[in-house]
This record gives structure tokens, sequence and C-alpha cells, in this order.
């Protein structure tokens, strides 16, 4: 079930510096930012020979990711994404086995127009877990 790994989240005080030191200091490709109103973030994406860093920072009041930066006010890693085959089919296999799907189970839209869906850090050795439709 488990595809490639799309990319890895990293919640970061400021976007401006965290593009400017992977695209200058490391040489990275970025993108520009991204606003996502409806996520709660900020997103730069760093392209990689083999993935992408997603670099998320808050937006809006409520935003999603607001307590994980005032818990790790100098940035953190946030999650990993692996892509999927068939985001209904896979999370429905997970359910089955007893995995708790966030939010109300249902995939939606995320940063590439893909669908998503998050895995709770519990069932995953504490590790957010995005799936992403291939
Ligand atoms: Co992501």
């Amino acid at each position: 079930m488990i595809g490639r790994l799309n990319h890895v989240a990293i919640v970061v005080p400021s976007l401006e510096e965290a593009a400017n030191l992977y695209a200058g200091t490391l040489g990275a490709t970025v993108s520009e930012p991204v606003s996502m109103p409806e996520h709660g973030v900020t997103t730069v994406f760093v392209t990689l020979p083999n993935s992408k860093i997603e670099l998320l920072h808050p937006l809006g009041d409520d935003s999603p990711i607001q307590s994980f930066l005032s818990r790790h006010p100098s940035g953190g890693m946030h999650h990993l994404c692996y892509e999927v085959e068939d985001i209904y089919g896979a999370r429905d296999q997970l359910l089955e086995h007893g995995l708790t799907v966030l939010g109300d189970g249902e995939p939606r839209v995320g940063a590439h127009d893909k669908l998503v869906l998050f895995l709770h850090p519990r069932d995953m050795f504490g590790t957010l877990v995005e799936l992403e439709q291939a």
C-alpha cells in the first residue's frame, strides 16, 4: 500500500529565512510561498532529487500549527507524507487495523490538489503521518 516518500514537513518561524537557507546556503530549488487559508498554513516547497521538503508557517489566528510553533519556537519536524495509489482503499485498510484517521476521516484536498488524510501520531510511533493520493 505505502508508496514513495512524498515530503517531510518542517514548521519554521520564518518562511523567508528557511527558504533562503535551502535556496542560498544549500543550493536547492524552492517554490514561492503558497497560502492555503483553508488549511491555516503558508507553504514553501523545496524540491530534492528524490523527495521534497514542505516548509510550513501558520496562517491566520486559528492555524492548526500555531501551537506546534509555540512549543517549538525555533521550528521542528511536523509530519511525513507517504504516497498511496488509492487513498480510500488505504484509509479503509488502516481503519480495519484499528488506526485513527484524524478529523472526520474523509480525505480532503491538500497542498498539490491531491487528496490527503492524516493518521494519529500515537498509532505511528509518535510521528504525524500524511497520506497523499499518488
Ligand atoms: Co504535508
